[in-house]
């Protein structure tokens, strides 16, 4: 099976960015303190496995569960990586490779990492990632996940749908031969339930028909192709903790912001990727940059798409909550992922202001809305399910802005405004592959 059929300048791609099973052991630096816990409390602590933990959420997450003493390990193909080299695209900040951030890890806290470098659609890779490690919780943030990205053409639709499902359904597939007692947690979207004009539940909806009650997944409504790869993976999952006692919690995350946390502020070579572009940039982190090399913040449409947003360290707790409280065995868990609400305009009147306080000019456009989707509508997403299990959230403040601003000025001579603007469209997305030119 075709895995990857990019075209980059009318070339097909080879299929090299697979580095099967490969368990690279990261333990050769001596210049650190040695970790806290003693060698015969090692073996006592929760192995967790974090899928994409070369990607913005979970690189973070890696290193905060790493800090709290969990023992990581991060399983990516590096793809994301792949998709900035195949688009031109970049980080706004520059990024180490991921064996380096591994290292510097380990010689700021002496702190192992392990790492595996592979595909999750490739079950053989995914099988020795699983026997070798044996993990005791799974975070899955590996999948494609940007929405314009699975709207260019079909070929990138067809490439999200097969490496998100696929690959999702293989973890499935490996938590039941080899780890049936693995939580899994799995990072699904916001987005899944699109825009209804009631209120969004957590996951279920409780509904009286006919004279007769249910309680009953939530309906979804997804608008790209990306989102719908989450509504599948939803649905799998939830099949298979019913069939084989799979257990799982679904983290329906908002839109994140930020770039810092605790642990990658501690060295540039932790350094988070902060994106900015028309395909992977999200509102609000795009805006910050936009404000910060005085390009117009692009508003789509009439501006009233609202949804839910958090902190990356937000991200980086909610996860660690939800492992700490693993899902019963059956179990098919659902947490709306976020801490608050706002619409497209909101931000861009909050970036305008503390844009201003630092002396910025910042001004906004509406742009064409490139996506179909309502751009004025009602809505109420509960969020209460995390926050019981003790979630203590940063809210957006001037302070937090401030300091994002900041960054994206610190670093805006790696700005390519080329890249700003939206260029995908959901009505236009065509069958022939879209050849990136310079
Ligand atoms: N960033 C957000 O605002 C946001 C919002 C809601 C949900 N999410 C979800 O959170 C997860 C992480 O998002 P992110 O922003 O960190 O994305 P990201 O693209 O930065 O990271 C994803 C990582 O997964 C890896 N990956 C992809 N396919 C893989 C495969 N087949 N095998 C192994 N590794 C693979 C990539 O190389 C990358 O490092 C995604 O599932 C995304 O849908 C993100």
């Amino acid at each position: 099976m075709a895995r990857f059929p990019l075209a980059l300048q009318g070339k097909r791609l080879p299929k090299c960015y697979t580095i099967s099973a490969t368990a690279v052991s990261m333990g050769q630096e001596t210049n650190f303190t040695p970790a806290t816990k003693p060698s015969d409390e090692v073996s006592s602590r929760k192995k967790v496995m974090v899928i994409g933990g070369d990607g913005y959420c979970g690189w973070a997450t890696s290193l905060h569960l790493s800090n709290k003493n969990y023992e990581v390990a991060v399983v990516d193909n590096l793809v994301r990586r792949l998709f900035d080299h195949q688009l031109g695209l970049d980080s706004l900040t520059p990024i180490s490779s991921i064996h380096n951030r591994v290292r510097r890890w380990k010689t700021l806290t002496g702190k192992d990492i392990q790492l595996y470098i592979g595909d999750i659609c490739d079950f053989e890779f995914l099988a020795e990632t699983f026997t070798s490690f044996k993990p005791d919780a799974l975070v899955h943030f590996g999948e494609q996940r940007s929405a314009p990205y699975s709207m260019i053409d079909r070929s990138r639709a067809i490439f999200t749908q097969q490496n998100n499902v696929l690959g999702t359904l293989n973890v499935l597939f490996a938590i039941k031969e080899f780890r049936e007692d693995c939580h899994l947690v799995k990072l699904g979207t916001m987005g899944e339930y699109g825009t209804p004009n009631i209120d969004i539940e957590e996951g279920y909806i409780t509904i009286t028909h006919n004279g007769r009650t249910d309680t009953l997944p939530f309906p979804k409504q997804a608008s790209s192709f990306y989102h719908l790869s989450k509504v599948h993976d939803s649905h799998n999952i939830a099949f298979t903790c019913k069939a084989w006692g799979i257990r799982a919690t679904d983290l329906n995350q908002g839109v994140v912001y930020g770039v810092r946390t605790d642990e990658t502020a501690m060295h540039e070579e932790l350094y988070n990727r902060l994106d900015y572009d028309g395909v992977f940039g999200t509102a609000l982190n795009r805006f910050c940059v936009q404000a910060a090399v005085g390009h117009p913040l692009t508003v789509y449409g009439k501006g009233g798409q609202t949804r839910g947003y958090l902190d990356i360290r937000d991200t980086v707790q909610c996860v660690e909550l939800a492992i700490a409280n693993p899902a019963q065995r059956g179990e098919f868990r659902v947490f709306n992922q976020f801490t608050e609400q706002f619409s497209v305009n909101e931000l861009a009147a909050l970036v305008t202001r503390v844009g201003q306080k630092l002396g910025l000019e910042v001004q906004t456009i509406s742009v064409p809305n490139p996506r179909v989707e309502a751009e004025e509508h009602y809505y109420n997403a509960k969020h209460t399910k995390l926050v019981e299990l003790g979630l203590k959230p940063h809210l957006l403040s001037d302070s937090l802005l401030d300091s994002l601003l900041n960054f994206a000025i610190q670093y805006k001579d790696r700005v390519d405004s080329k890249q700003i603007m939206p260029n995908v469209s959901w009505k236009n997305i065509g069958v022939k592959t879209k050849t990136v030119t310079a």
